[in-house]
């Protein structure tokens, strides 16, 4: 899009707080920083604004298992993906939080705005609550099957499949993921955003708007025509968020102040600016561009434009969507070594190539992009090293060792002409963000140049004339520089590096048609070689080593215990009630063995391991006194037994001082890490064992322990 106003402000997604920096979010950070390198090399007013998606049901959970408060939970990984940014060159110029004050100010102006305007209201809802845990279950602590498309084991919020959003209650056979129970309907008063109303000036904004990618318009005009839910933005606590005015344990979900962080990072931008955060986002005379993944654009194309249309905010402008990334023709994956973090890949290959590579394969397209490591090495060979760094280097040294160094007047002006114009081809683009297209042009720009140098054979005309050597070497070093400045977008560093070594520090796009002559260059030396070919390694099993502030094992008190007898909960399918056998005591438990146990001769009689320190709850209606371990693979489940223990016997990790009798919760226990790798059973990366040796788990090798 080439219709910018005086300050145009591009946006990337928000990274979630919890998780690494992976190559795949690469392709959406280099995308946006070189749209805004090109915008500013052009002498636009661009700025890229950021921040971390910080709030959230996942990250407040995690936390507690790490035992630190979600803010300093946060604060390690924002650390992290800062220094990830800056080693691919992801120049933000704003990198804020949404956990900030004035992303509250923001979130809590824009809710008094919408409920001031009627846009909101509140109502009695059913929700999906946790018995055994204790809680409203959250979008993530939610799994079933998708109600639009039947994908199973789908999260309460989107369906990964279909891409569908609906609320937990919508779930089609849910399960509470924590403990796996199914959980009760219980109601509770919720906010809700009048999104239907919108439908009108969505359809009218989608229809306006002629920068959207023609597909994206036509999958959300068709989800507008098929009607729009209004959306429920509170979520009940325990939640890590910005509380609702007035509420006692109600807070703001997630994705209403997630994109509400775009607008608190402008604001932290426009600190000492003579321009202010309202200037930009309530007033129609800058262009907004956010640039997101497929996977969230009913958030950013449909909530996201009607919360701002209806607190009289200004709409986005453009929504730039790219599709996802897939390593080696296949979706990234942990166990094939292909899900690559920032600073893995780093550690592999020179960052600024992989931008190249990207960018090689960016169109404005929602298509997915492969990461085929031998194309990358192809390209990166071929194209990088053999056609442009090869044209710097060529000319350079040639000026070098026969002209010290020193360019004269141009020769060949309809060359230079050609080049210029072609150069424009490569800025309506970049415009267009069509890189690929970019990329290609710049690559011809670049064999032009080659080939000039080729066909008038320097190393011998300059045996015979001299003096037009070193005009046709100046046109050469007027090409090296127009691609420099092509290039800087994508690989600023190399680009930086030819500057310098061409003595003309900080081109601009304006550049393009200045002609170079007479002047010194600061002298040639090679920027890039021939790569080789990248290795994935393999990743080798390996336990986890216990974290070293980590959590004291001995707060669970486990114990062998035998089952003397099995009968069916009176009020749940899948559970059965036991009665155990702790060699001083009996209790009685409630357990969701029944699916997997259909049996009940086949428990009988077992030696279980049991936690006996655990608070006692009611499962409907059935007093549980303790929990027994078994390990789960998402497909079957098998109790961890010590056949060759007494009940009552003491199960330990190495390491451990004393057990503890003092009574835990469910979230405390919930917090260890307990783990079946290689069909041992696992306690923060320990081993689960008795006097007489390891205990053992039926049927299930590998999965979660609970
Ligand atoms: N926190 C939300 C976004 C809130 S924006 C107000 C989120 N975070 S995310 O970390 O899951 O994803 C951040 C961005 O990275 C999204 O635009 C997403 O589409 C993109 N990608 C995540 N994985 C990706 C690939 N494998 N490939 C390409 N882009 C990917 O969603
Ligand atoms: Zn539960």
């Amino acid at each position: 899009m080439k219709d910018l106003k005086n300050r145009v402000l591009i946006t990337s997604a928000l990274i979630y707080a919890n998780g690494p920096v992976h190559i795949g979010h690469l392709v959406e950070n280099t995308q946006t920083d070189i749209y805004v390198r090109f915008l500013k090399l052009n002498g636009h007013d661009a700025f890229y604004c950021g921040a971390e998606d910080t709030h959230g049901a996942p990250i407040e959970i995690a936390a507690a298992k790490q035992g630190v408060t979600p803010e300093q939970f946060i604060d390690r990984w924002v650390k992290e993906h800062e220094e990830d940014y800056r080693r691919y060159h992801i120049d933000y110029d704003s990198y804020y939080t949404t956990n900030s004050p004035e992303n509250q100010y923001y979130t809590e102006l824009i809710f008094k705005r919408l409920v001031d305007a009627g846009h909101i209201y509140t109502k009695e809802i059913e929700l999906t609550y946790c018995e055994h845990c204790k809680r409203y279950l959250p979008d993530r602590y939610v799994k079933g099957t998708c109600p639009k498309c039947g994908a199973k084991d789908q999260y309460g919020d989107v369906c990964e499949r279909c891409n569908a959003t609906y609320s937990t209650t919508d779930l089609v056979e849910p399960y509470c993921s924590i403990c796996g129970s199914t959980p009760i309907r219980k109601p509770s008063r919720h906010y809700f955003f009048r999104l239907n109303d919108f439908s009108d000036k969505l359809r009218a904004w989608l229809n306006g708007n002629k920068n959207l990618q023609p597909e994206i318009r036509n999958q959300i005009l068709s989800w507008v025509d098929q009607g729009l839910q209004d959306w429920c933005i509170s979520r009940d606590g325990p939640y890590f968020g910005f509380k609702i005015p007035g509420e006692e344990s109600k807070y703001f979900y997630v994705w209403l102040d997630a994109p509400i962080g775009y607008i608190a990072s402008t604001a932290n931008y426009c600190r000492g600016k003579p321009f202010t955060a309202d200037d930009i986002w309530q007033k129609p005379d800058s262009t907004i561009i956010h640039v997101i993944g497929k996977d969230i654009i009913y958030f950013h194309l449909l909530f996201w434009p009607a919360v701002l249309m209806g607190s009289g905010f200004h709409v986005p402008d453009n929504v730039v969507v790219h599709g996802f990334l897939n390593v080696n023709g296949g979706k990234m994956s942990k166990s094939r070594g292909t899900f690559l973090t920032a600073s893995e890949f780093a550690d592999l290959l020179d960052p600024e190539l992989l931008r190249y590579y990207y960018a090689a394969n960016l169109g404005h397209t929602m298509t997915d992009i492969d990461l085929d490591l031998k194309t990358l090495q192809d390209k990166v060979n071929n194209e990088l090293v053999s056609n442009i760094a090869n044209l710097v280097y060529r000319t350079l040294s040639f000026l070098d060792k026969n002209f010290d160094s020193t360019v004269t007047t141009t020769l060949n002006k309809e060359l230079l002409a050609d080049v210029a114009k072609k150069a424009e081809g490569v800025r309506d683009s970049y415009y267009d963000l069509n890189f690929r297209e970019a990329v290609a042009k710049t690559l011809e720009i670049s064999t032009v140049g080659n080939r000039y140098f080729q066909e008038n054979r320097p190393w011998e005309l300059v045996k015979t004339d001299r003096e037009r050597t070193q005009r046709v070497l100046t046109d050469c070093v007027n090409i090296v520089k127009t691609v420099a400045v092509l290039m800087k977008p994508i690989t600023p560093v190399f680009a930086a590096k030819v500057e310098e070594q061409l003595g003309l520090p900080a081109l601009k796009w304006a550049d393009v048609d200045r002609v170079v002559e007479n002047h010194r260059i600061a002298g040639a030396k090679i920027i890039l070689r021939k790569i080789d070919p990248i290795v994935l390694k393999k990743p080798v099993e390996k336990i986890e080593e216990p974290k070293k502030v980590g959590k004291d094992p001995a707060a669970i008190n486990l114990r062998v215990a035998e089952v003397v007898e099995v009968r069916d909960h009176p009020q749940a399918d899948k559970l059965y009630v036991l009665k155990i056998d702790l060699g001083t005591e009996q209790r009685q438990l409630c357990a969701g063995l029944k699916p997997y146990y259909p049996e009940k001769a086949d428990l009988l009689g077992k030696h279980l391991v049991v936690v006996t320190n655990l608070k006692p709850a009611k499962l409907r209606g059935e007093l549980s006194q303790g929990m027994l371990l078994a390990a789960d693979n998402g497909k079957e489940v098998g109790v961890l037994n010590a056949p060759a223990s007494r009940p009552g016997t003491q199960v330990t990790v190495e390491g451990a001082a004393g057990y503890s009798m003092a009574e835990i919760t469910i979230e405390e226990l919930q917090s260890f890490k307990l783990e079946a790798k290689g069909g041992k059973p696992y306690l923060e990366g320990k081993v689960l064992r008795t006097p007489e040796g390891e205990v053992a788990i039926d049927r299930v090798s590998d999965g979660k322990i609970r």
